[in-house]
């Protein structure tokens, strides 16, 4: 039988890929260990040598996030994923939903909550601020949400939010507090049950160093309770805690099968997460504020002003850079690109207005600091009229 349609030809030539630096908000260049792991044989989803390695990734997941939540898994899908499964199981309609927006990792949770048919209220903040105490304390009177979402790290204004004591506060207001830790994971300090977090996810592609497509998560009791008490079903097969719990052993059941898993990636996260586990946690998040504070130091001899003007404010991670009148921010970042430097634009509201650069997992190095450094003065110069290159 003939086809319809003949093979694309771009398909008949071998695949190329560029390497290249990849200093924005992410993915970051994975290790070459765990690049490896990632074509390693492929395994059944259900193969006992593959069940060990998911044990494996959840206690590197437990490790991360400093607890000892038993729900606790790698969602197959990116740090989205993380934020809809996260919010489709702890969502009942009408639920009221309070979430702390202060760039585009706020927005896209509202706009998630709306879908799940939450009651969403919004505490705002312009971009590069974070949110005080007092402020969060007062919405919870004011809103009395049943869920309270807040971004650790916004990687689109390279902003931290402090979490110690929020956990207490939702606890205090009887709220389950969900945070999400995509940009910030071992490059910040984080204490899940310390600091009484109900709900955390990241992604596989910043701090951790594996490739995208990965999302560790975990959930606490009083998340576990509420999903438990539910009286409607969870709008997602996929992303239902149930059968993804069942299926990484965090029951008392035989686990199923829910989907296949994304075996590779698997592995590669398990690698990514051993890297993390030999270094220390505290090591890592000490690795990533030397570097950003190395960054902050050359962005001042080049003139240049991070976005958050509160220093306390500035995410180790992603430092987010306003961008000089009279730059043209996209011929910089094109320049970058041709010397195999990613610097990332802004995001959302800060599109045009900034530059990321990502300092995250190995990528968060003196060298490669110094490295981003020379490449942006040397792109800003070549795309600049003289009066901003006079600065430099
Ligand atoms: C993605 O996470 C981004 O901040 O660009």
């Amino acid at each position: 039988m003939a086809v319809d349609y003949q093979p694309p030809e771009c398909l008949s030539k071998p695949i190329e890929v560029p390497s290249k630096l990849l200093m924005g908000a992410g993915p970051s260049n994975a290790a070459e260990n765990v690049l490896r792991a990632g074509s390693l044989p492929l395994l059944g989803h259900l193969h006992t040598e593959f069940v060990q390695i998911m044990d494996d990734v959840k206690q590197g997941i437990q490790y991360a996030f400093q607890t000892k939540n038993n729900l606790t898994l790698a969602i197959s899908g990116t740090g989205h994923a993380g934020m809809e499964a996260a919010l489709c199981n702890l969502i009942e309609r009408n639920d009221v939903v309070l979430i702390g927006i202060n760039g585009i990792w706020g927005e896209r949770a509202a706009d998630m909550a709306n879908r799940q048919g939450a009651d969403v209220r919004t505490l705002t903040k312009t971009a590069g601020e974070n949110f005080k105490m007092g402020e969060i304390e007062a919405a919870l009177v004011r809103h009395k949400p049943a869920i309270f979402f807040l971004a650790q790290g916004e990687s689109s204004t390279g902003v931290v939010q402090p979490i110690e004591g929020v956990g207490a506060l939702c606890s205090k207001y009887g709220c389950i507090l969900l945070v999400d830790a995509v940009a910030s994971l071992g490059g910040e300090p984080f204490y899940m049950d310390r600091w009484q977090v109900d709900v955390v996810y990241t992604g596989s592609q910043k701090v951790l160093g594996a490739p995208p497509g990965t999302a560790p998560i975990s959930f606490g009791p009083r998340a576990v309770a509420k999903i438990a008490a539910r009286k409607t079903p969870i709008s997602s097969f996929y992303f239902d805690m149930n059968w993804l719990g069942n299926y990484w052993g965090c029951d008392s059941q035989p686990r199923k099968y829910h989907h296949t898993a994304p075996i590779s990636s698997i592995y590669a996260l398990r690698e990514a997460l051993a890297l993390l586990a030999n270094e220390g946690l505290e090591n890592s998040w000490n690795r990533h504020r030397q570097c950003r504070d190395r960054l902050i130091n050359g962005l001042a001899k080049l003139n240049l002003k991070p976005l958050a003007s509160d220093p306390a404010a500035r995410l180790t991670c992603i430092t987010a850079i306003q961008v000089p009148d009279g730059v043209d921010w996209k011929s910089v970042t094109t320049h970058a690109m041709s010397m195999r430097v990613e610097i990332a634009g802004g995001l959302g509201s800060t599109a045009g207005r900034i530059w990321r650069v990502g300092l995250m997992g190995q990528n968060a190095t003196d060298e490669r600091v110094d490295r981003v450094l020379d490449v942006l003065a040397e792109s800003i110069k070549s795309s600049t009229t003289p009066p901003v290159m006079g600065r430099l």
